[in-house]
């Protein structure tokens, strides 16, 4: 029976400042399978590591991840907002967190976050980092901009991609087809009913963010393919359980 897969949303969001190498070095530390990270550029084309169109939640700062450069963008601190603990987490570039994870064999998916400002030329920029880590083959792409998506498969064709999106939409796994991506991310809510019907399991669903025990509970047992948490080592307590359960 499929074992669903484990993804730190954000790194470990729960117990570490989002999206910092901090939040990912803890989801490393522990035996799940993904780590799911948002994307944005600079106003000098950077790639960084966060989850708002702004600075202002994350960090000591203020404005739009678009019109700071990365040099301005290493002065904020990204730590302090979630405990004085973390003082001195800066947002990470996107080639600083394959540095990181490049030594595992974690699954990577990087969340184009370019449905509010489009951010030109993100899709070969994103490919050509992947690519000069040679992670590409550990990589799933996601954005709720399918036209991002569909660039990407054309500019890498055999690319792992999800399409994200909110709603119950009718048979997403057709639509996920006609774009080309190979996976569904879907909120959840409407991944708790796609689950249960036979025909959705033509295509990996993963859903987001899971964070309750029974819904971890509820999607582990009903095999979905994977989960977004903020809590992973929480949930790797519960498909442990699980696991051993059917192993009686
Ligand atoms: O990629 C899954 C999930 O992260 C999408 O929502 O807003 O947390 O990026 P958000
Ligand atoms: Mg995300």
């Amino acid at each position: 029976m499929k074992l669903t897969s484990i993804f730190a949303h954000r790194g470990s969001k729960g117990n570490r400042p989002e999206n910092t190498l901090a939040a990912f070095r803890e989801a490393l530390s522990l035996e799940i399978e993904g780590i799911e990270l948002d994307v944005h550029m600079t106003k000098d084309k950077q790639l960084v590591v966060i989850h708002d169109e702004t600075v202002d939640r994350t960090t000591n700062g203020k404005g739009f991840v678009k019109d700071l450069t990365l040099d301005e963008i290493k002065e904020l601190d990204a730590g302090t907002w979630f405990s004085k603990e973390y003082e001195g987490e800066k947002i990470p570039t996107l080639s600083e967190v394959l540095e990181l994870v490049k030594p595992s064999n974690f699954t990577l998916n990087i969340e184009l976050k370019n449905d509010v400002f489009l951010y030109e030329g993100i899709e070969e920029a994103v490919l050509k980092e992947v690519e000069s880590y040679s992670y590409i083959d550990n990589v799933i792409l996601s954005s709720f901009n399918h036209y991002s998506i569909r660039k990407c498969l054309d500019l890498y064709p055999t690319l792992e991609t999800g399409v994200l999106f909110m709603e119950g939409l009718y048979k997403p796994w057709e639509y996920a087809k006609y774009v080309g991506a190979t996976s569904i991310h879907v909120y959840e809510p409407a991944a708790a009913y796609y689950v249960q019907m036979q025909e959705a399991n033509s295509i990996p669903i993963r859903t987001f963010t899971v964070n309750k025990d029974e819904s971890i509970e509820f999607f582990i047992r009903n095999h979905i393919d994977a989960i977004f948490t903020d809590y992973p080592e929480k949930a790797l307590g519960i498909r442990s359980q699980i696991e051993r359960e059917g192993n009686k």
